[in-house]
């Protein structure tokens, strides 16, 4: 799979994703289904909007001990989605077991991404709550490091950290970054935004992007300036 925009489809019901999708008409993007929806629907969704030749991000970030994780990634992996993920804090351990879950029989399996410190999580909250004493960037990029070690594909990060993760992990340990938004548009509540130009840039592999493109008046044309920016 090579680089790619990915909608993050934030709805709280099918009726409401389906209605933003038809507007795609023949075009079908790349989606990700996040807690909210797949809460809402369960695996009825995925299943769906696989059937109508969406790639699909599974975006339930699993952290759990790595028995219950491997059973988990192997329902997961029925599924039949394209990309899914964990949470690193779960440690390699977890990792490796989730791996060994979403792998089937014939050795294929979704890609596996791991979210390192979620981006709402700051260096004070992770000294005070957490008790961990080291800067935050060390953090996500050792977190990345193990991510990498246990065998992932790739990390869930900002933009803005892209190319240091590939320095790190290496050109083919993919970035998925949030935070994406177009340089006249508003930035809501993301702290740390870049265009989806500047992430191609920086070497982002995929861009998630949710609100500037549900939210748009015209969803089709805000998706395919994303592309034309990041992908063409
Ligand atoms: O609407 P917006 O473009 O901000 O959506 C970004 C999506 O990426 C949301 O689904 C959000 O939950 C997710 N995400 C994020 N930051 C992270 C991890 C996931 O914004 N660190």
């Amino acid at each position: 799979m090579g680089r790619d925009v990915i909608i993050a489809c934030d709805f709280d019901s099918k009726q409401k994703t389906l209605e933003f999708l038809d507007k795609f008409g023949d075009i079908r993007p790349f989606v990700k289904i996040g807690m909210e929806l797949y809460y809402a629907e369960g695996p009825s969704i995925v299943r769906e909007l696989k059937d109508r030749g969406h790639k699909i991000f599974l975006d339930l970030k699993l952290h759990d001990i790595p028995n219950t994780v491997k059973k988990s990634m192997a329902v997961l992996s029925r599924l039949d989605v394209d990309m899914t993920n964990l949470h690193a804090g779960g440690t390699k351990n977890m990792m490796r077991a989730a791996l060994e879950g979403l792998t089937r029989e014939d050795g294929s399996r979704p890609m596996l991404i791991a979210v390192t410190q979620l981006t709402s999580t700051d260096e004070e909250s992770m000294r005070a709550d957490l008790l961990i004493d080291r800067p935050i960037d060390e953090v996500v990029m050792h977190y990345a490091k193990c991510a990498s070690e246990a065998g992932l594909d790739g990390v869930v990060c900002s933009p803005l950290e892209a190319g240091k993760v590939h320095d790190r992990c290496g050109s083919g340990f993919f970035t998925v970054t949030p935070g994406v938004r177009f340089a006249d548009g508003e930035v809501g509540d993301q702290k740390r935004v870049t265009t989806p130009a500047v992430a191609k840039e920086i070497g982002s592999d995929y861009i998630v992007m949710g609100r500037p493109i549900t939210g748009a008046t015209d969803p089709v044309s805000a998706y395919q300036r994303a592309v034309a920016e990041f992908v063409d």
